[in-house]
C-alpha cells in the first residue's frame, strides 16, 4: 500500500548498518542477508538503498541480476539441477519431473513445509559428471532419476530424526 512501510526486524538492519554508506558493499550486504533469511526481503532492500543512498530501482536490480540471490523464501533444502548442455541432453529434464513427482515442486517454487525449494542453473562447470544436481553446498554427480529420489528420502529421513531428537 502506498505510504505504508514496513518496519525491518533489528537483526537486519544490524546487517545492513554494519557496513558503512558505500555502493561498494551492497553486494556484502546482500550476501548476509541472503545467508540469514534465505532471501532478500523487500524492507531490507529499501533499507539498502536508504542507507547508500541509491534509488531503490538500482537495488532491486542487482538483488534480480544474481542467481544466488532469492526474492522469495528458499527452502532449508534449496536443490539446484544444472539444466546446462551437457546436463540437459543427460536427462536433467527427467530430474526435474523426479522433484515434482517426489515434492511437488517445479522449478522456482517451494514446498508449503519450506523444507525444499528448486532452481534451474546454467552449466555448472562440471560437465564430465553430468547431470549434476547441488542442494545447499553438496554436489551430486551423474544423478539418476532413482538416485534423485533416495537423496530425498535421505533428507527427509534426517528431517524427522531432527524433529524427534528437539
Ligand atoms: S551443463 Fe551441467 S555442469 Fe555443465
Amino acid at each position: 500500500m502506498p505510504g505504508i512501510t514496513v518496519q525491518l526486524p533489528e537483526e537486519l538492519e544490524r546487517i545492513i548498518r554494519a557496513y558503512p554508506s558505500d555502493k561498494r558493499y551492497i553486494l556484502a550486504m546482500m550476501q548476509d542477508l541472503q545467508k540469514q533469511c534465505n532471501y532478500l526481503p523487500r524492507e531490507a532492500l529499501e533499507e539498502i538503498a536508504r542507507h547508500v543512498e541509491i534509488p531503490f530501482s538500482k537495488v532491486y536490480a542487482l538483488a534480480t541480476f544474481y542467481k544466488a540471490f532469492s526474492l522469495v523464501p528458499r527452502g532449508k533444502y534449496h536443490i539446484k539441477v544444472c539444466d546446462g548442455t551437457a546436463c540437459h541432453i543427460k536427462s536433467s529434464a527427467v530430474l526435474i519431473d523426479q522433484i515434482f513427482n517426489a515434492i511437488a515442486i517445479r522449478p522456482g517454487e517451494t514446498s508449503p513445509d519450506g523444507m525444499f525449494s528448486l532452481e534451474t542453473v546454467n552449466c555448472i562447470g562440471a560437465c564430465a559428471i553430468a547431470p549434476v544436481m547441488v542442494i545447499n553446498e553438496k554436489v551430486y554427480s551423474k544423478v539418476s532419476s532413482a538416485g534423485i529420489l533416495d537423496v530425498i528420502n535421505g533428507i527427509r529421513g534426517d528431517i524427522n530424526d531432527n524433529a524427534k531428537s528437539s
